[in-house]
């Protein structure tokens, strides 16, 4: 596969790296030359521990979890905000989330071992998945987690067996899927009809599915789950998918007599990948989910309805950054210029799989604009391998310090160790103090798995 061809007539933006706005994390300023997070020299952390590394802006990871909690809760107080840890999970980050008063969404045992590892409270948790294994279900029934989100009816089955085998009731969301197709990538569109995800409202199955999960022994229907996507900007598909969810709830009670408590609505709002996007607020977002449900709860006469919201990428994508090192330039005339970093889809697999864009500057260049058009391509063998196209750079050189944002989510998490590649550093900076959270794999850690 090649590249898209470059963007006709692609002209650099002249912007300076303080220009680009909502992409950068909060705490980023540029002193001098040099481009500083939480207070601390970037182009040093990165000579100091290496490249390619991941960077978090602590701050302002704990500052995005306190405007969920405080947003949802000032408009229901009782509402509750669950970080989706698919989008970057790592015991630091279990740990900041815990501080801060957060539930965790895991999509299956092996962040749910994560959790626990980092000591997080198992009736925090809510377990998500399509597809989760009995054995994984048995890990989380006995870890005591709050909350399995049911996917299917054979699910169900399961953790009905499996909680009545050691004599617990679980509790128990059931996902639908609501028929909603939502502006974004139709890759990370979910809440569609045609969805391997959760229980059709099609044909009326959802419903139909109800005297089961009702029925199920040592299983308590506790709220309505329901997931239409992410990154989503429109969002008007969220009032659309509240309605039929409300309206399902609404159904149970008249037709059961049987009370849900909690519309669990998903994951969080779309965020800036370019320094000219504008999604809307973490507040804006909770206020339009807010009020479609009480504005729905009012038609439907549902009263107390709890709202849980489970957000991943809205917290840590902007925070995170990835740093690299210029390795090769390479001008095709006519074409493009590549400026090769020592990464790339190992650590970044979202430019090759959703065409995604992100915003770059060269850390030991920040005070100056942005003045030349270049594809950052990785150092894997394939051509699709970019972590930025045709994007706007200041004067590349070997051995500028690249800087990437807005890589905070799912780029560690979908990171992998294509072509022997090691998984870089994680690193929390915050008050001057850069602290190694998670530390570069070596070569030994590649061959770590195998068996003489
Ligand atoms: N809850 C559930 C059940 C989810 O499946 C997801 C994300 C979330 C919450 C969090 O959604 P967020 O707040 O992050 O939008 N790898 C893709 C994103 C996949 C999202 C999958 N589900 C990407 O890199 O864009």
């Amino acid at each position: 596969m090649s590249l898209p061809t470059p963007k006709a007539n692609a002209m650099a933006d002249n912007r300076t790296t303080m220009e680009l706005g909502a992409v950068l994390p909060a705490t980023a300023t540029v002193q001098d030359t040099h481009l500083f997070i939480g207070g601390v020299d970037m182009v040093e952390l990165a000579h100091q521990q290496g490249t390619a590394l991941y960077v978090y802006d602590e701050e302002d990871l704990r500052e995005r979890m306190r405007a969920y909690r405080s947003s949802f809760n000032r408009l229901h107080p009782n509402s509750e905000v669950i970080y989706a840890s698919k989008a970057f999970l790592n015991k630091a980050m279990a740990r900041i989330a815990a501080e801060e008063g957060m539930s965790l969404d895991v999509s299956g045992g092996g962040e749910l071992a994560i959790a626990r590892a980092a000591g997080f409270p198992a009736d925090r948790v809510y377990v998500h998945g399509n597809n989760k294994t009995p054995e994984e279900l048995e890990e989380a029934i006995t870890a005591g987690v709050k909350c399995i989100v049911i996917d299917s009816r054979i699910e169900l089955a399961r953790v009905s067996q499996i909680a009545e085998r050691h004599g617990i009731t679980q509790d128990v969301f059931m996902r639908i899927t609501p028929g909603v197709e939502a502006d974004t990538h139709e890759y990370i569109r979910t809440g569609m009809e045609d969805s391997k995800f959760g229980f059709t409202m099609r044909d009326d199955f959802a419903f139909k599915c109800i005297d089961d999960v009702l029925a199920a022994s040592h299983v308590r229907l506790a709220g309505i789950h329901m997931h239409i996507g992410s990154q989503i900007f429109a969002l008007h598909s969220y009032r659309e998918a509240v309605a039929v969810a409300v309206d399902f709830i609404a159904r149970i009670k008249k037709t059961y007599d049987y009370t849900i408590d909690v519309l669990d609505v998903g994951g969080g709002v779309g965020i800036a990948y370019q320094a000219s996007d504008q999604p809307a607020s973490i507040e804006e977002f909770a206020t339009l989910v807010c009020e479609s449900v009480d504005e729905e709860c009012a038609k439907a006469g549902i009263e107390n309805l709890r709202i849980l919201c489970e957000p991943g990428r809205s917290i840590a994508a902007i925070p995170g950054v990835t740093l690299y090192t210029v390795g090769i330039l390479k001008t095709l005339p006519g074409i493009r210029k590549y400026v090769a970093v020592d990464g790339g889809m190992s650590d970044n697999i979202r430019t090759a799989l959703y065409h995604a864009d992100f915003e770059a500057v060269l850390a030991n260049k920040a005070d100056q604009p942005r003045t030349e058009v270049v594809t950052l391509c990785g150092k894997h063998c394939e051509s699709g391998d970019a972590v930025v196209l045709d994007g706007s750079l200041q004067h590349p050189e070997l051995g500028d310090i690249v800087c990437v944002f807005g890589t905070g989510a799912y780029c560690q998490s979908m990171s992998s160790n294509y072509n022997g590649q090691v998984r870089p550093a994680v690193v929390f900076v915050r008050d001057g103090v850069a602290r190694v959270v998670t530390r570069r794999q070596t070569y030994a850690d590649l061959v770590a798995c195998d068996i003489d």
